[in-house]
């Protein structure tokens, strides 16, 4: 077998694997890593690199690049996203490299300026549908603003009939090369979906029919595996991106003395009992990466909290914000909870849930452990939120 890391007649991979990282963004945990993928494109008269790494791993950039070329023999550096896990080596580059070039998006350019002091003169900006030609090897430059942030753009080599997404597309596992051989990608790549472009759904929607006629062979995108055989990986980026959900319910929930989790634990048993798929987080020990993954296709959300000092357990705080940050296409929200000596904390839910498109169905408060009158409301409520998942898609 050849090098796999040459993807294309004139693509080399020369990323790195962060087997070790298990947080991103001080946020988000990384059960399998990640990768900060790069690439160099070599035409018959310039060479370019599109996006870098994360800081640390310079050196290794550079050794990688030169197993195929030199370092000093770059002409352009495309910076397809401004943060630092794949932009953050463009300072030193851009230093070592006199000759060579900044190619990104207006909005990139102050970017590139401001965090990582690249000179004005050395930027060349690029517009929607401008190409540059590396000699016999063209690179087509698309906009596609907001995912995540807002001078993000996609680089297309003619071709070869490659695209290079940066963000869009990926999974942030070291696992794998390439998505085919990956077992868990979907679910990865939905977690990593879930985290990062569900806030943007819209957005990701709207670049997805710009690269709709395109023709692409491959996906390339700068974290995880890469995409050769990319249907998969735009079907399911069509349904995401669309907000589609499931008749699925996504319960989130913290339980001081059982009380909660009682009330909960009828909730989940009726939901499956009316055939839906239910999935269930303790806020006390969950990955909210998992959570964010579930989220991308629930109908509906359960609250579970008890009241503490007047209002929600801290961790459901911090849930319920996670939700309305990530704006899931959930339409039906529950809440409930129970208290010791003073409620508080339905009042509190309903106001971090206002000013979502999330309807609150209904919300329960139960002072001490729930009694069978508790556990009827509890049955009535879950037919309820049942009927309405059944009765809009
Ligand atoms: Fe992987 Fe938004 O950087």
């Amino acid at each position: 077998m050849g090098d796999i890391t040459k993807i294309s007649e004139s693509v080399y991979w020369v990323g790195v694997k962060d087997w070790d990282r298990r947080m991103f963004d001080a946020l988000i945990p990384l059960p399998q890593g990640t990768s900060y993928n790069s690439y160099l494109v070599q035409g018959n008269e310039k060479t370019a690199l599109i996006d870098t790494v994360n800081p640390g791993f310079e050196e290794q950039l550079r050794q990688n690049i030169n197993r195929y070329s030199k370092v000093d023999s770059l002409d352009y550096v495309i910076m397809n996203h401004a943060e630092p896990d794949h932009a953050f080596t463009i300072q030193s580059i851009m230093n070592s490299v006199p000759k060579a070039t900044l190619i990104t998006s207006e909005k990139g350019a102050k970017m590139a300026m401001v965090q990582y002091d690249v000179p004005e003169e050395r930027i060349k900006i690029v517009q929607d549908g401008d190409t540059l030609d590396l000699g016999g090897k063209t690179l087509k430059f698309i906009a596609a603003p907001w995912l995540h942030w807002p001078e993000t753009m996609f680089t297309y080599l003619v071709e070869e009939k490659t695209l290079f997404t940066c963000d869009f597309f990926g999974s942030h596992t070291a696992a794998g090369f390439y998505s085919d051989e990956v077992e868990d990608l979907i679910p990865m790549a939905k977690r990593y979906f879930g985290e990062i472009m569900m806030p943007f759904r819209k957005l990701g929607a709207k670049a997805l029919s710009k690269i709709e006629d395109l023709d692409i062979e491959i996906i390339a995108p700068s974290h995880g595996p890469i995409h050769r055989n990319p249907e998969l990986i735009l079907e399911a980026y069509k349904k995401w991106t669309a907000g589609e959900t499931l008749e699925k319910v996504i319960v989130v929930y913290v339980s001081m003395w059982n009380s909660t989790r009682k009330m909960v634990d009828r909730m989940v048993q009726e939901l499956v009992r009316a055939g839906m798929d239910v999935k269930v987080f303790n806020l006390e020990n969950s990955d909210i990466g998992d959570i964010a993954r579930e989220l991308v296709d629930s109908r509906a959300i359960v609250l579970g909290t008890p009241t503490v000092l007047g209002g929600m357990h801290p961790l459901a705080v911090y849930g319920t914000y996670l939700v309305k940050a990530l704006k899931p296409p959930a339409k039906y929200a529950v809440a409930l909870s129970s208290y010791g000596w003073g409620g508080g904390s339905i009042k509190q839910a309903q106001e971090m849930l206002s000013g979502t498109k999330i309807e609150i169905l209904g919300a329960i408060d139960v002072n001490g452990p729930p009694t069978d009158k508790d556990y009827q409301d509890i049955e009535k409520l879950s037919a309820e939120l049942v009927g309405k998942i059944r009765e809009n898609p």
